[in-house]
């Protein structure tokens, strides 16, 4: 790299489904890279921004349960592109890495595979607010339902998401599981099913790799 050139920053997401473990293994790939010396960004979706948050707030209330599929799609997607222009470019051209607890991949897997939204119309949408962009590394955690479930459920009351069928988690995982079939070279799936210590050797594994090949 030509000196006085700032190597782009890396765009690495986190997905799953409930109650996968996103939180504890979202600290331990920050620590991977920090350690690295890598100059890092934390953020999550939906929000990430202060108009972000409160697109959140709206999203998560349980109160909100007669809001249409539509509405749904249209504020993860206004939050996403506040999120881009506001924090995610800017990082990425200075050279700072961000690590997202959650991106697109959530759209297409909850508003797509679980509302059944045609996934055509949440292409639109990803171009349209996106471009060209899209994350270098997606870690999945992926773990069965219920068990998921099982593990979301002693933590807090539930929010508007939380609140869905058995049916809808279900169409969810699998709709993950469809996306990182379809594009092997930018997703690791994690057994996130594992004690927290084979969870984290597989994280760190995939860190490892992944850093080893951007040297290349
Ligand atoms: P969290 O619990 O991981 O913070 O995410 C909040 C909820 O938002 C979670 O139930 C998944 C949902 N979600 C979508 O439905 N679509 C999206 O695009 C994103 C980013 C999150």
């Amino acid at each position: 790299m030509p000196s006085g050139q700032t190597r782009r920053g890396r765009f690495v997401t986190l997905e799953g489904g409930e109650g996968a473990g996103k939180s504890t293994n979202l600290t331990y790939v920050r620590e991977r890279l920090e350690q690295r010396g890598i100059r890092l960004l934390l953020t999550r979706e939906p929000g990430g921004t202060g108009l972000g948050e409160k697109i959140r707030a709206l999203l998560l209330d349980p109160n909100n349960a007669d809001m249409v599929s539509d509405a749904e799609l249209l504020l993860m997607f206004a939050a996403r592109a506040q999120h881009l222009q506001e924090v995610i470019q800017p990082a990425l051209q200075t050279g700072t890495w961000v690590l997202c607890d959650r991106f697109t991949d959530a759209t297409y897997a909850y508003q797509g595979y679980g509302r059944g939204i045609e996934l055509e119309r949440i292409a639109v949408l990803e171009q349209w607010v996106q471009g060209e962009r899209r994350p270098d590394l997606t870690l999945l955690m992926d773990l069965p339902v219920e068990m998921g479930l099982e593990r979301a459920g002693r933590r807090s009351e539930p929010d508007r998401f939380e609140r869905q069928t058995l049916a809808f988690f279900e169409r969810v995982r699998n709709g993950y599981l469809n996306l990182a079939q379809a594009e092997p070279q930018r997703f690791r799936v994690i057994d996130a099913s594992q004690s927290l210590h084979e969870v984290s050797e597989q994280v760190s594994a995939v860190i490892h790799a992944f850093l080893a090949d951007q040297q290349t």
